[in-house]
């Protein structure tokens, strides 16, 4: 059943992708308003490591939403509305690299933004529904990914035997489908280490909110450029994932257990000496 978020905290958020529509196992499920319309789902609130975590399906259940039509700003702020403050996007990826094939996973430390006119910031001056004017604000994200998160990433991973790749730049693509071989070669001439469709503008809206956020990339595909033969499939990349979704499950239990309590990071910090003009949750 679903209930209001009233009163309702958590700590951590943890989004899932493609083929990852459940987190935990004993959890409360709330709905969460925000001033950007619905966000994906319900949140699913439950205890991991002794931290509180609400899970949001991204695709929502089912997986109805495309990477284009996700409610990106809807989906950061009902996580920030809940009191998280540290998020891990976990994401089917295609590997750009012969080396990086189906069962890698890669803890990016860079993006690239392919996509085409997604909402990408809260503070864009447009009035909210709610009567709400932000202001114009303009966040660094040299580099986009919490430096605490991506080692908490990494020392899970390996804890739990997966030698996880530290560091490769994210290509985000608009899709829904897949890149062309000439699109994906030129991903790979540019030294690019893995596509996909959803991490951008999710990295910048959780930037734009002082939240810490931390993608751990699963490779699901070679994509079309390195690959010989038709090129990827979404039944592909659903069966890839299916066959590590466990170890994933797993590895993000850790994670969630290594986060630090208290930031001292970038991320925390993202909107100082700069006014957004409205009120964060
Ligand atoms: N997600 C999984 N595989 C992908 C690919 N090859 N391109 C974009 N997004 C993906």
């Amino acid at each position: 059943m679903t209930e209001a978020a009233e009163g309702r905290r958590a700590e951590i958020g943890v989004i899932g992708g493609s083929g990852f529509y459940s987190f935990l196992s004993d959890v409360t499920e709330v709905t969460v308003e925000t001033p950007y319309g619905p966000p994906s789902d319900a949140l699913f609130l439950g205890e991991v490591a002794g931290r509180q975590v609400a899970f949001l399906p991204r695709h929502g259940r089912g997986h109805h939403l495309p990477p284009h039509r996700i409610n990106y700003r809807a989906n950061l702020w009902a996580l920030r509305s809940l009191g998280v403050r540290q998020v891990l996007g976990p994401c089917a990826v295609g590997g750009l690299r012969p080396e990086y094939g189906p069962g890698t996973l890669l803890v990016p430390d860079q993006l690239v933004d392919r996509t085409k006119g997604r909402p990408q910031s809260y503070y864009d001056g447009v009035r909210r529904p709610d009567g709400e004017q932000p202001n114009v604000v303009h966040v660094t994200f040299a580099d986009p990914y919490c430096p605490a998160g991506r080692r908490a990433a990494l020392s899970a991973a390996r804890e739990h035997g997966w030698e996880a790749v530290d560091g490769g730049t994210m290509c985000v693509i608009e899709g829904p489908r897949f890149s062309t071989r000439a699109e994906s070669r030129w991903h790979a001439a540019q030294g690019w280490a893995v596509v996909g469709m959803t991490g951008h503008p999710e990295a910048i809206l959780a930037r734009e909110l002082e939240l810490c956020y931390t993608t751990l990339s699963l490779v699901t595909d070679l994509d079309a450029g390195a690959e010989v033969g038709e090129g990827v499939s979404h039944i592909e990349v659903l069966e890839v994932f299916g066959q590590n979704i466990g170890r994933l499950r797993e590895v993000l239990f850790d994670v969630v257990g290594r986060l630090p309590v208290d930031r001292d990071c970038l991320c925390a910090s993202a909107l100082a000496g700069q006014n957004p003009g409205i009120v964060l949750p």
